[in-house]
């Protein structure tokens, strides 16, 4: 009922009334003014007038169940949302729950991990109150071949949903990570339970530097945020519903030809890599090339010096900027 009554609130302009909501949900007046004093709490304000009722003045950067649901617009991706306060990692979450069959497309958010994880057996130092990190749940029936491409559609959500949210203009690191002024904003990390032809399921999970305005000593020089970028706060359930309402779009796009050609001119015009020289770092080989733009399973198009053309398959193999890290 919270949240129902905040989509409520937030789509009205004017003042719902109490009886309104009372008859709505089949409650009583103080189980509305209960609702209203819990929203007050978390921060929200709302003005309540006498005859008129109540009407939503400001919301915070709150994550919450409440808010979260109250936003999203999906069909089925984040439809159903799992939220914690604090959590080991949202993909071992949502691994869990695919375990147990949970819903297609259901979203864990935290705003906290105290495992949280990030590519190549790195950790992914997740504060609370400032970020955004979060996974989803699905069950693609697909080769495990195809799997890895799922990350890309996730990469070009998250770019364009910064840029409903905010207005803000960001770019994709081949394959998966979100840039701006080349420094990362935002990491994704795919895994996959798999029989040898079969998906079990798929979880993707996201994490965005929102609100932070310092970083580790060690990644100081490469990561950024929105609010950094941007010089204001960033309401973090606005951008989750935007990424998943985004994500659902690429994803039904991608399921009709089941690989990117669907997607791939817009990947490639978010990729901050395309027409760029790069340094590809395979394990024990390191050469220069220049970066083309993806093809239609997601792998980066190079030319070489002697004019070849190559295909990188991400995996082990990165690719950085010739002076630096984008
Ligand atoms: C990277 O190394 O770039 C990927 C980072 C992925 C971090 C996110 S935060 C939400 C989800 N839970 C995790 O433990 N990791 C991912």
């Amino acid at each position: 009922m919270k949240a129902e009554i905040l989509r409520l609130l937030k789509e009205s302009n004017n003042y719902i009334s109490g009886q309104q909501l009372c008859d709505d949900f089949h409650v009583s007046r103080t189980a509305v003014w209960k609702v209203m004093e819990q929203l007050k709490k978390e921060g929200y304000q709302i003005e309540a007038v006498r005859n008129k009722g109540y009407r939503l003045i400001d919301s915070p950067d709150v994550m919450s169940q409440a808010e979260i649901d109250s936003l999203m617009k999906t069909e089925w991706a984040g439809r159903h949302t799992v939220y914690y306060d604090e959590t080991d990692s949202t993909n071992n979450r949502a691994k869990d729950a695919g375990e147990k069959g949970a819903e297609h497309g259901t979203l864990f958010v935290a705003d906290r991990q105290i495992a949280g994880k990030g590519r190549r057996g790195r950790a992914w130092e997740s504060p609370a109150g400032s970020s955004i990190y979060m996974t989803i749940l699905l069950y693609p029936r697909l080769s495990p071949m195809k799997a890895p491409q799922l990350t890309l559609l996730m990469a070009i959500a998250v770019a364009e949903g910064i840029r409903q949210v905010t207005g803000l203009d960001t770019g994709i690191k081949w394959p998966n990570d979100i840039v701006r002024n080349g420094k990362k904003i935002c990491g994704i990390l795919t895994e996959m339970s798999t029989e040898i032809d079969y998906i079990n399921h798929v979880v993707i999970g996201v994490g965005i530097n929102v609100n932070q305005e310092t970083f580790p000593q060690d990644i100081q020089n490469t990561a950024t945020s929105l609010k950094l970028e941007m010089g204001q706060n960033v309401k973090r359930s606005e951008l989750i519903a935007a990424i998943m309402e985004q994500f659902e779009k690429c994803y039904e796009t991608f399921l009709q030809t089941e690989d990117l050609s669907g997607v791939k001119e817009q990947y490639n015009s978010l990729l901050v890599n395309k027409d760029q020289d790069v340094k590809v770092l395979e394990p024990g080989n390191e050469y220069e090339a220049h970066a083309l733009g993806i093809n239609e399973t997601g792998e980066l198009l190079v030319r070489l010096p002697d004019g070849q053309e190559k295909v990188i398959y991400a995996g082990e193999v990165s690719v950085r900027g010739v002076y630096g890290y984008v």
